[in-house]
């Protein structure tokens, strides 16, 4: 469906070039929810708008629904814009237009009829859930609805692909999970493939399937969410996972709480009676002190903080634990008691 390959953008500035985005190869499937995740100046916005050739790549590939963007003629290019629609973090809605007339922009020379605008405005305003708005001014409107506006101008031409720079990043949390709803819905109802940028990964645990994490231009790390969530591999990666879940804070309280070691176990899968067992096979208690449970597309992934004490005052047997937990598919680390978190440049 979109297919980067090695693209790199370079800006050419007086003093010295800026490379935004290096050797990045993509793929997204129809039918995806992809998010790319980064911090501000990763280069996520000037990858996005590679997809749309609104920025034009310095070298690479941009094979869109099977068209190589980059050798499309100007007026082939407009024809498949269209079936890319864009949403932004400011909705870069029209001030002095009505609700109506700000959807219906995209709709123009399009050959359909006054009243057929007419009608395909109130389809994508009931759509969004605001057709009451439609006299309205952006204004008048919460940043919510004007994203929701935003959201419906972007599905005016039927696009295949919805791009969306931040979308949520300036909506409070709970309108944020109602666009992401409203996301979600466009992507199941309508089929749409759905390229989700953002710096928080709370964002894409909500509703992404796979996820790209960049840095420097680069990405380092990417997959289903499910597994990127489960078992990160990079330390950035590591560091926004943790932003996603409560774990970190409850990590940080409980080893002000208490000078024993803490141990984590991770159930990809949430199962049965693994602290029973632990008592049973090598007489160790494991007293709870914490236990959260996600849900990343229907799937729980578990996570529990522990102590561990052998029942008979003997040495715990990590190694022997350890492996015996590996064999239910579960993960267990001690909890390092460094005070601080080493900075990620
Ligand atoms: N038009 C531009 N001219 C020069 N440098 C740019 C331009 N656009 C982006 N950059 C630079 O490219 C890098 C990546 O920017 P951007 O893609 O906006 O990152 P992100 O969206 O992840 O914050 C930054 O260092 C930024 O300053
Ligand atoms: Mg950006």
């Amino acid at each position: 469906m979109i297919n980067l390959k090695d693209i790199s953008v370079t800006f050419t500035q007086k003093k010295s070039d800026v490379t935004a985005v290096d050797h990045v190869s993509l793929q997204i499937d129809k039918g995806d929810i992809y998010g790319i995740v980064g911090y501000s100046g990763a280069g996520k916005s000037t990858l996005v708008r590679v997809i749309n050739l609104l920025q034009k790549p310095t070298q690479g590939q941009v094979i869109v629904e099977g068209k190589d963007m980059v050798t499309l003629s100007a007026r082939a290019l407009r024809e498949e814009r269209k079936k890319i629609g864009m949403i932004f973090q400011h909705f870069n809605l029209m001030t002095s237009r009505t609700i109506a007339d700000n959807v219906a922009f995209p709709l123009k020379g399009s050959g359909l009829s006054k009243a057929d605008i007419t009608a395909k405005v109130e389809k994508l305003l009931a759509l969004v859930g605001i057709l009451d708005k439609k006299a309205a001014y952006p204004g008048q409107l919460s940043g919510g609805q004007k994203q929701r506006v935003a959201i419906a101008r972007a599905l005016a031409n039927d696009p295949k692909i919805l791009l969306c720079d931040e979308a949520t990043s300036a909506l409070d949390p709970k309108t944020t999970l109602s666009i992401l709803e409203l996301l979600q819905e466009v992507n199941q109802k309508l089929g749409i493939t759905i390229v989700i940028i953002t710096h928080e990964m709370q964002v894409v645990k909500e509703i992404c399937n796979k996820v790209a994490v960049m840095e420097n231009g680069r990405v380092i790390e990417h997959g289903d969410v499910i597994s990127i969530f489960d078992q990160p591999k990079a330390p950035l990666t590591q560091d926004f996972i943790r932003t996603a879940t409560h774990v970190e804070q409850a990590e940080k309280k409980l080893l002000a709480h208490t000078d024993k070691p803490l141990y984590v176990l991770k159930f990809p899968n949430a199962t049965g009676a693994v602290i029973i067992d632990l008592f049973k096979k090598f007489a160790v208690t494991a007293d709870i002190l914490y236990g959260n449970i996600e849900f990343l597309q229907e799937v729980p992934i578990g996570t529990l903080i522990v102590t561990l004490e052998s029942d008979n005052g003997g040495v715990l047997d990590l190694d022997a634990i350890s492996d015996y937990l590996a064999q239910r598919q579960v993960r267990i680390s001690e909890i390092e008691r460094t005070t601080e978190k080493e900075v990620i440049a």
